[in-house]
């Protein structure tokens, strides 16, 4: 037991034992095992330590479950105001790939972004892809109303995220989940892989490449390249110069300043025909796709316009009812009234 008396071989001695019993035993460095994290964190000393942190590998994870096999997935961002209630917004959301037509198996694809415990506890409990998103002690568990402080913040925060998410090389829609998906978005998005940006519209002028038409950040769907990967970073950077206004109208200015030519971004806009809203119904219910409570206030308001929505569909589907601009007429009525009342705490 020579090496006893010299304690620095016997502290080298140590080392290796530590390091054959940790680093040694790992022959296969799935991202799955936990122990690969300790592995990359202290057996590969020579590469530069990365901060792809416990909290990373659970974003890569929850990032390769959910995306179908060309790394595209549906991601949705949630709060507790968004999961509570007798009938909470995330249940109209997922209400509506059950009743939609070929849309039950993209909840298989869909990431669920929770922002505190209460939403994320209830996305596990159904059984969802979920991911908690690190707030940096930002409380987001309240109904966030429209353009208050808070709002803003989350919406930042979005975008910051959905950047990394770009920059992890996953395409995806996104979604809010006042979105009611009533048919498979695909078919109508086009897979041109030249186009990077296909986003929806309050109003639809008609053109399809035009920039003059009014972008709506509440769906979209972007390819993952350096263009847009660019367009993320360039938007995340207006966040201190950008007071008052929210991240849809930093972008809307974005555009307008001609960022679109200055990445070499190809920008398609979508059809209210297929990607329709409050502000704009769709002209055609066997064409409709996705129907967004926009041009709405509150949670509440949403919730009881969507429900006539989601209504008018089941009737649309299972009658011989060839009313197909029955959407365009629906009136929103607690939608309208939302701007009226005064703000609820
Ligand atoms: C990694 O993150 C920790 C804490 O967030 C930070 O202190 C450290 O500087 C980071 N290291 C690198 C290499 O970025
Ligand atoms: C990925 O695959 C789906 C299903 O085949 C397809 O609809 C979608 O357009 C593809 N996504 C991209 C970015 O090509
Ligand atoms: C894809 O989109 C680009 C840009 O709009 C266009 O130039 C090209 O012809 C399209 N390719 C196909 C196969 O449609
Ligand atoms: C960006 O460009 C570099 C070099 O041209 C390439 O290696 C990298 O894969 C690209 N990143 C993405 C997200 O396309
Ligand atoms: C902030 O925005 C103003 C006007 O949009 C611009 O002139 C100014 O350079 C911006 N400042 C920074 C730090 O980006
Ligand atoms: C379908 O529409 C046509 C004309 O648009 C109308 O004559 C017919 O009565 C409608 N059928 C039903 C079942 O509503």
């Amino acid at each position: 037991m020579s090496y006893l008396k010299n304690p620095s071989t016997y502290i080298a001695f140590s080392c290796l034992v530590i390091f054959t019993l940790f680093c040694g035993f790992i022959t296969d460095p799935s991202r799955l095992n936990p122990l690969f994290s300790f592995r990359k964190l202290h057996c590969q000393p020579s590469k530069t330590a990365s901060n792809v942190t416990s909290h990373g590998d659970a974003l890569e994870e929850a990032l390769a479950e959910a995306s179908m096999a060309n790394k595209t997935l549906i991601i949705a961002i949630v709060n507790k105001a968004y999961v509570e209630g007798d009938k909470s917004m995330l249940d109209m959301f997922l209400d509506s790939f059950w009743v939609g037509e070929d849309t039950r198996d993209l909840v298989n694809h869909l990431l669920l972004v929770t922002v505190d415990q209460t939403s994320f506890d209830r996305c596990k409990f159904l059984r969802l892809h979920c991911y908690k998103l690190e707030t940096d002690g930002v409380e987001f568990d309240g109904e966030k109303l429209y353009m208050s402080d808070d709002f803003i913040k989350m919406m930042w925060r979005r975008t910051l995220f959905l950047g990394e998410i770009l920059k992890r090389g996953y395409n995806f829609i996104f979604t809010d989940t006042d979105v009611m998906w009533l048919r498979n978005p695909f078919p109508r998005l086009s897979s041109n892989q030249s186009i990077d940006l296909q986003i929806s519209t309050d109003n639809f002028n008609g053109n399809q490449w035009s920039e003059s038409n009014p972008i709506n950040t509440g769906f979209y769907m972007v390819r993952s390249n350096n263009r847009t990967v660019s367009l993320f970073d360039s938007w995340y950077a207006r966040k201190d110069n950008s007071t008052g206004q929210k991240e849809q109208d930093v972008l809307d200015r974005m555009m307008h300043e001609g960022v679109t030519n200055k990445l070499g971004l190809t920008v398609r806009f979508l059809d209210t025909l297929y990607f329709s809203g409050f502000c704009e119904g769709s002209r055609d219910m066997r064409a409709v796709t996705t129907v967004h409570a926009n041009c709405c206030r509150t949670i509440n308001a949403k919730i009881a316009d969507l429900l006539g929505v989601i209504h008018g569909w089941k009737s649309f589907k299972s009658s011989s009812a060839n009313d197909t601009s029955a959407f365009q007429r629906l009136k929103h009525k607690a939608c309208k009234d939302s701007w009226k009342q005064a703000p609820v705490g």
